[in-house]
C-alpha cells in the first residue's frame, strides 16, 4: 500500500485535513497522522474531535508529535508522500530553517533531505513577509505551496463544495483518482 506523512498544524481550516484523511483512507492508503498542539487545539474548536477520534479512520495511525523516533521521523522509512495540511506559518518557518525540533517539521525535513514529494497547505491571510519568503525557499526546493483558497469558477453551494476544491488539489498533486468536484473542461465560457 502506497503510505503518506499527513500533518495538520495550528492554521485554521482542520476539515481539509479531515476530508484529506477520509479520502486517503478511501484509496486505502495508509496514513501516519501527527498533530501538532495547536493543531489539536483547531481541531477541537472547528470539528469538536480530536486527533485520536480522527486516526479511527481505517488505514490511519496516530503518531506522537513529541516522538523524534517516530517512524516518519527516519530517512529510512519508505513514505511515499508528506503532506502538511493545513500548515501554519510557524511550521513553515521551522521547516525552511531545518530546524526538527518536533515530529511535524522534522518529518518534513526527511522529506526534503529524501527528495521526496512534500506539499504544504498554509492558510493565512494576510501573509507576511517572512512567510512570502519562506514560502518562496519551500517552493524553489521543490516542494508544492497549495494553499488552502478555494476558486469559485466550479458555483460551490456549500462548504463541503469549497473544502473539496482544495482538496481534489492536493490529491491530484498526489496522482491519487477522486470523484470530488468537477474538472474544467473548456466548454464552460462560450
Ligand atoms: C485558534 C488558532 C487559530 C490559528 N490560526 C492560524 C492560521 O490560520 N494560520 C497560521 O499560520 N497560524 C494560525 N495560528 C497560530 C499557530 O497556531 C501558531 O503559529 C502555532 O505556534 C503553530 O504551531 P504548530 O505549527 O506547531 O502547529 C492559530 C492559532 C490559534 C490558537
Amino acid at each position: 500500500m502506497p503510505e503518506a506523512v499527513v500533518a495538520i498544524t495550528g492554521a485554521s481550516g482542520a476539515l481539509y485535513a479531515e476530508r484529506l484523511l477520509r479520502a486517503l483512507s478511501d484509496s486505502e492508503w495508509e496514513v501516519l497522522l501527527i498533530v501538532s498542539r495547536e493543531g489539536a487545539i483547531n481541531l477541537d474548536l472547528e470539528l469538536g474531535i480530536t486527533p485520536t477520534q480522527l486516526a479511527e479512520l481505517p488505514g490511519v495511525s496516530l503518531e506522537d508529535n513529541d516522538n523524534l523516533a517516530a517512524r516518519s521521523a527516519s530517512g529510512s522509512a519508505k513514505i511515499d508522500h508528506y503532506v502538511v495540511c493545513p500548515a501554519s506559518g510557524t511550521t513553515i518557518g521551522k521547516i525552511a530553517a531545518g530546524i526538527s525540533d518536533n515530529l511535524v517539521p522534522s518529518s518534513a525535513l526527511v522529506a526534503l533531505k529524501e527528495r521526496r514529494p512534500l506539499i504544504v497547505v498554509p492558510r493565512e491571510a494576510p501573509f507576511a513577509t517572512v512567510h512570502l519568503e519562506n514560502m518562496t525557499k519551500l517552493s524553489n526546493w521543490g516542494v508544492v505551496v497549495l494553499p488552502a483558497s478555494p476558486g469559485f469558477y466550479h458555483n460551490p453551494k456549500s462548504v463541503d463544495d469549497l473544502v473539496d476544491f482544495v482538496v481534489a488539489r492536493i490529491l491530484d498533486q498526489m496522482g491519487i483518482e477522486h470523484s470530488l468536484g468537477q474538472r474544467w473542461t473548456g466548454e464552460e465560457v462560450q
